[in-house]
């Protein structure tokens, strides 16, 4: 073991983005470098990126700005911060930032940081910043440690990775590359090893992780709703989720999965993006609205206390009065749990950023304001549905008052209630009483029993 540095990441964009980061401070972990939340204590700085929407691609100028003078500030005390970037906006963009900030050190993809060490040998022997993005033929799964380190109750498992579906307005397929599964031996070991560092809950990720049809030990290759069934029978595992599904890959077996699997929790995150099928088609999803109302019906027959979640783009090209007023009539007829919904942001590089029938910024704010509305009512609804009952909640962390914890009930809603520390990493029931802007609270109930 080499002298103790120290790491600090930080973390943009997407649930992928939080397990990479996780995995990065794995892969360091065995160079002496121990996580620190403090930027100021931090030998090296990875900043994890999101290309996803020209804000989040911003984000990471502001911040190198300020990073620099940090790392001035070290090298006239004669030490040394080495700064990375990491992420898609390192994969899109990764000649830019050296030319725009070439103080930083370090510049990897998504599918290079298992490479981190070498990188970090390259740069100890002073050839200059490295730059690493490739797509290496072999998976980083491959070549990444068995993580030990100790894991949060509720933890995520990337199990696909990457998209092939290319959405005329999406930078994901050129950033995160082709669409790949890992094994499925794979993700039973980690997922036994989260398990075995405290996990109680796992989310299983991909960029389309209903897509995923991973090489099984019996040579089939299973889809995910096998996948969920095998991990549900793992010893220690209370609850399962998945995310994020694309409207085309719900296939029977998954929509059964939810009707069979009572680990899996009874929330599914389906983006639909509009209610408009020209909208659809011109988004090259795949879908139309009425195959999306289908997947709805078969998913509430098979589990009817479902609570859905969605993402909306506003005002991509093209986008009528009438084209929107079919998104919000969507929203009315289906009902949501709660949603993301985002102006439509051109991205270099995608289809959707030369189409003709861009629509000007103050209709788009006009109308994602409207949108959000409804969206924000069917939450406040569907969470005031809640009160009175008593849901099962995963204590994850404590609250925010001394004697209280926090978790997540079936539904994904934040639930606050008192109960001793130990209870955390347990399902206990909780009464709700109070519904909340953005969370419940409630009185466990049967405390003694649940712990037992
Ligand atoms: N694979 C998922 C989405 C991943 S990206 C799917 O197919 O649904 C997450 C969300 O970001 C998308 O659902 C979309 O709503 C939003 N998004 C993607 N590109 C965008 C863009 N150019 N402008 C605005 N929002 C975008
Ligand atoms: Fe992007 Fe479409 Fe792929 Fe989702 S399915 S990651 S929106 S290209
Ligand atoms: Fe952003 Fe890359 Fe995730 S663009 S949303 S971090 S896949």
């Amino acid at each position: 073991m080499t002298t103790k540095r120290k790491l600090h990441i930080r973390t943009y964009g997407c649930q992928m983005n939080v397990y990479d980061s996780a995995r990065m401070a794995d892969v360091l972990a065995p160079l002496g470098y121990a996580p620190t939340e403090a930027l100021d204590e931090a030998d090296m700085i990875l900043i994890n990126t999101c290309h996803i929407r020209e804000k989040a691609a911003e984000k990471l100028f502001s911040d190198l700005g300020r990073l620099r003078l940090l790392k001035n500030d070290r090298a006239k005390d004669g030490g040394r911060l080495v700064i990375g970037v990491a992420g898609c906006v390192a994969q899109a963009e990764g000649e830019e930032i050296l030319a725009r900030a070439p103080f930083v050190d370090l510049v990897l993809g998504p599918q290079t940081y298992h490479r981190l060490p070498e990188m970090i040998a390259r740069l100890a022997r002073g050839d200059g910043p490295v730059l690493d993005t490739e797509f290496p033929p072999e998976p980083k799964f491959d070549h990444l440690p068995e993580s030990t380190a100790a894991r949060a109750v509720s933890a995520f498992l990337s199990v696909q990775e990457g998209c092939d579906k290319f959405c005329t307005f999406c930078v994901v397929p050129y950033t995160r590359g082709a669409e790949f599964s890992r094994p499925a031996a794979a993700v039973l070991a980690e997922a036994q090893r989260l398990v075995a560092a405290g996990a109680r809950e796992i989310t299983l990720l991909g960029q389309n992780v209903n897509a995923y049809h991973g090489e099984a030990v019996d040579g089939e290759a299973w889809g995910l709703g096998r996948l969920i069934q095998a991990l549900a029978e793992l010893p220690g595992i209370a609850r399962l989720r998945y995310t994020t599904s694309h409207p085309r890959d719900m296939s029977e077996e998954l929509i059964e999965a939810h009707r069979d699997v009572e680990k899996l929790m009874p929330f599914v995150h389906l983006p639909v993006q509009s209610g408009s099928d020209k909208m659809l088609l011109a988004m090259n999803r795949g879908h139309s609205v009425d195959d999306y109302r289908r997947i709805i019906d078969q998913l509430r027959a098979a589990r009817p206390d479902i609570a859905l979640s969605s993402d909306f783009i506003i005002g991509f090209p093209g986008e009528s009065d009438a084209d929107f007023a079919a998104t919000l009539a969507l929203v009315r007829e289906i009902g949501f749990a709660q949603a993301f919904s985002f102006k439509y942001s051109k991205r270099p590089g995608t289809p959707g950023a030369a189409m003709r029938g861009q629509i000007a910024e103050d209709v788009k704010s006009e109308r994602l304001q409207i949108l959000q509305e409804l969206l924000g009512e069917q939450q406040r609804r569907f969470n005031e549905t809640c009160a009175g009952r008593v849901l099962p909640v995963l204590f994850e962390k404590p609250g925010r008052h001394p004697g209280q914890l926090v978790g997540r009930s079936p539904y994904l809603q934040w639930v606050h209630a008192r109960a001793p520390s130990r209870c955390q990493g347990s399902v206990l029931p909780v009464r709700i009483t109070v519904i909340g802007p953005n969370s419940l609270a409630g009185e466990t109930e049967t405390l003694a029993e649940a712990v037992a």
